[in-house]
């Protein structure tokens, strides 16, 4: 048998302006790949979100809307804004015979339900995240060059294929992904330039989730200073500041906002029940941090008052030395009930050494430095600061936030996708966060199966994006001043996280025979978190700096 010579050099030999253009961009094969996937997926673990969301496909199929807001059978209340109970109303017309059988529907404290069910949400949830799909795809539709193409078509499948989503939405159990896709539907307006829609798309956004919140002050200063003002010069006078802002506009823009809150928010007003609902939406009772500790800074200052405590009990005379020299008091009751670094998990974090954190010090941390992102994007609302100051802003409520959740880093993750392509110098920090933060998802997740996914699944999707994007960044032309020693810290931290967490999960294997091992749970967590701390703050003051002192980033770049 004679092999057929292999036309390797055809493409080559004869080039075809066509085929290049023929390639079309299209995020369809990744959908029918990841789709799959994700249905392999249905038996694995699923959290109490997913009874959250059974509770709340129940309470909104079964009780008129007045009662929505007021049911409180099981624990987990409805507590996202109105258009997230429509859209559970909304599923629930669709729930079939069997499933209700199966006990998806039933009003109760705790759910009881079989596989049926469980196939029926996540089925769901793979359905909702078409919107993601199509907003994305539109993205990369937009774009004017084939150059820019291939790096929308680089950001969009980062996104699609984002670990966070795998892991919180398709095995955690959440509705991230259409979420996103609203958010990305808003981001591609204002890359266009269609602020009324950007506007409208935002606003529907909050009414389905408020922890988009965290980044409403960038976008209202963006519509407002691209769409709501003459082009900058200070104004004088007080009338000069009357023709200074486009009151048609505004008025226009005003409007927009206004009915989608009207038409989210209406029925409850009417039925008197708003009082209720706001309550639920935003419940302060809660304690600073998250039960695991979301990397943060207060993950840090309880981390140190754990520490402070140990040295306090072990050490002799270094209770004395703080008291001296930092004039804090100890009781040495709250010492020892909390001296053991096993302590179970406490949602409500007192602590024993470091002075207490009030909610209002956290909000004054994540306004001040929210406002100080916001001041760029005043002056010049271009399409690049604005999503720089969007992935600032949630840095900041992340960072300095009341009981952040860890899963809020994908509000900075996102974002932040959109804009690294930008400049080389982004990259590293881009990789720096992307990795921290995905891997502070993993103790969501229990199981050993789901331990090697997320593992493998997190590791393949860092390395193809790591070398995609440094494929499609713009190289800038100071590139040379890179400090190479702060690069190969950054290497040495990620390739860092790789032995941590087989180290933790090799902790919690053994905790099966060990019973010692069991009681360092916590231990575990924290480990996790005090890791990923290290990547998000340090990338967070990387990208802070280039913000506010690299001008030649933000601005629309030429191919
Ligand atoms: C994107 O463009 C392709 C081909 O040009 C088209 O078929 C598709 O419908 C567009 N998709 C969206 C969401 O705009």
């Amino acid at each position: 048998m004679v092999p057929k010579p292999l036309i390797k050099r055809s493409s080559s030999v004869n080039p075809d302006p066509q085929q290049k253009t023929q390639y079309n961009f299209s995020l369809w094969n990744i959908w029918v790949a990841t789709t799959l996937l994700k249905i392999l997926l249905y038996p694995a673990y699923h959290s109490t979100d997913f009874d959250v969301h059974r509770n709340w496909l129940s309470i909104t199929s079964l009780l008129p809307v007045s009662d929505w807001y007021l049911e409180n059978t099981n624990q987990w209340t409805l507590d996202y804004p109105p258009f997230f109970a429509y859209f559970e109303w909304f599923i629930g017309l669709f729930v079939p015979h069997v499933v209700v059988d199966d006990g998806c529907l039933e009003l109760v404290d705790v759910g009881r339900y079989g596989h049926l069910t469980v196939y029926f949400q996540r089925s769901s949830v793979i359905v909702s995240e078409i919107v993601l799909f199509l907003a994305l795809q539109r993205f990369i539709n937009i774009s004017r060059s084939l150059k820019e193409k291939k790096r929308n078509f680089v950001i969009a499948s980062s996104i699609v294929l984002s670990p966070g989503l795998m892991i919180v939405d398709h095995i955690h159990f959440q509705y991230n992904g259409f979420l996103f896709g609203i958010l990305i539907l808003s981001i591609t307006n204002a890359k266009t330039k269609n602020y009324l829609w950007c506007g409208f798309w935002f606003a529907v956004l909050l009414c389905f989730k408020h922890i988009f919140l965290y980044i409403a002050p960038a976008y209202f200063v963006f519509l407002f200073s691209a769409y709501c003002l003459n082009p900058l010069t200070i104004p004088k006078s007080t009338k000069e500041l009357i023709g200074f802002i486009r009151w048609e506009n505004l008025l226009k823009l005003g409007s927009v906002v206004i009915a989608v809150f009207v038409v989210a928010f209406a029925p409850f007003v009417y039925y008197g029940v708003l009082p209720q609902l706001l309550s639920r939406l935003f419940p302060f009772s809660r304690g600073l941090t998250h039960a695991y500790w979301a990397p943060n800074i207060w993950a840090v200052y309880s981390f140190m008052d754990r520490v402070l405590i140990q040295l306090v009990s072990k050490v002799p005379g270094f209770g004395e030395f703080v008291h001296l020299v930092f004039k804090l008091n100890i009781s040495s009751e709250s010492v020892n009930h909390t001296s053991s670094l096993t302590r179970g998990l406490v949602g409500d974090v007192q602590f024993s050494i470091l002075p207490d954190i009030k909610p209002n010090h956290t909000f004054l941390l994540t306004v001040f430095y929210q406002a100080m992102s916001l001041i760029p994007l005043l002056v010049n609302p271009s399409f690049e600061r604005f999503i720089a100051s969007m992935t600032l802003c949630a840095w900041a409520s992340f960072l300095f936030g009341w009981h952040v959740h860890e899963k809020a880093i994908m509000l900075v993750i996102i974002p932040f996708s959109f804009i690294v392509a930008q400049d080389r110098k982004l990259l590293p920090l881009f990789q720096i966060l992307s990795a921290s933060g995905y891997v502070s998802l993993f103790p969501l997740l229990f199981g050993s199966a789901e331990w090697l996914f997320k593992a493998l699944f997190t590791f393949v999707w860092f390395v193809v994006f790591s070398t995609s994007f440094n494929e499609v960044s713009h190289f800038s032309t100071t590139l040379a001043r890179r400090v190479f020693i702060i690069d190969r810290l950054n290497s040495l931290y990620i390739v860092a996280l790789i032995p941590m967490c087989c180290f933790v999960q090799m902790l919690e294997i053994q905790s099966r025979n060990f019973e010692i091992l069991q009681r360092l749970e916590f231990v575990r967590l924290m480990i996790y978190s005090m890791t990923c701390c290290i990547g998000v703050i340090s990338s967070w003051n990387g990208f802070t700096w280039l913000y506010f002192l690299d001008d030649s980033i933000w601005v629309e770049k030429d191919d």
